[in-house]
């Protein structure tokens, strides 16, 4: 599968748990060159030990055969100087009533906007593959942009796409590299595009949703 790629990126996926990992591994795998931070110390330590806390079939494999191209850590800090595409993975956990509670997500996309503050280079692909609620991608972007004020960093130069997980678990790996389908939907069709070509092989299929015709959102599956 490496061998198709033509294109590599320095990949960063914020969130070591079950999508982070898998996701993680899978694009080591195919090639890129991955990060994974997660504020879980222990659990970082754990996994630059060599040690994986959930099982999966494949993933420990997955993760042996990339050490070259895979590193664990718990700052996100550098990200936006050294990734091409950053996964947001982070998990949501339900409040009473049934809600999301969207307080990791935040963290993390203002964490981001941080560290874009006053850094020039190539525009920065921030990719959500945490469960939010319609409009998430709005508000991830909404946040990076108030870290990077709140910085003192202006205009920060990055674009908020959507990647919903299909995962299941107990075959998590089988489904990442070979995915029925893959749905990524952003505002701007070439960086939706881009990530796409990160997240592994796409049919090439796009729309126009007719919801909101006049932003311009664009959706590849
Ligand atoms: N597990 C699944 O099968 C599945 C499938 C589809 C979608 N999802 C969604 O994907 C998201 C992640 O789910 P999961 O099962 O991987 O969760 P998880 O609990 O296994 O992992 C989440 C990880 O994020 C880390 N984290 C939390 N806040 C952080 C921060 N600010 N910075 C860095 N790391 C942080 C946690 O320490 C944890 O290791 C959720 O929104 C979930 O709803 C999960």
């Amino acid at each position: 599968m490496g061998d198709r790629l033509t294109e590599k990126f320095s990949v960063w996926v914020v969130g070591a748990g079950y999508v982070g990992l898998v996701t993680g591994a899978c694009l080591a795998h195919v090639g890129h060159r991955v990060t994974l931070v997660d504020t879980n110390a222990g659990r970082v330590a754990e996994l630059k030990a060599g040690r994986v806390h959930i099982y999966e079939p494949g993933l420990g494999e997955l993760l042996a055969g990339c050490t070259d191209r895979l590193r664990f850590s718990t700052e996100i800090v550098p990200a936006a100087r050294e990734a091409d595409v950053v996964f947001i993975a982070v998990d949501t956990p339900q409040r009473e009533g049934g809600s999301a509670d969207l307080s990791n997500v935040g963290a993390v996309a203002r964490a981001i906007g941080r560290t874009l503050a006053g850094e020039p280079g190539a525009p920065l692909v921030v990719v959500n593959k945490s469960t939010v609620p319609v409009r998430g991608g709005d508000y991830v972007s909404m946040l990076v942009h108030e870290g990077a004020e709140e910085a003192g960093g202006g205009e920060a130069d990055y674009l908020v796409v959507s990647n919903p997980e299909f995962l299941r678990e107990g075959s998590a790996v089988y489904d990442s590299l070979f995915p029925d389908r893959i749905v990524v939907g952003g505002s701007r069709a070439q960086r939706s595009t881009r990530c796409g070509r990160s997240t592994g092989p796409s049919s090439g299929r796009a729309f126009r949703p007719n919801w909101n015709p006049g932003k311009k959102r664009r959706c590849r599956s």
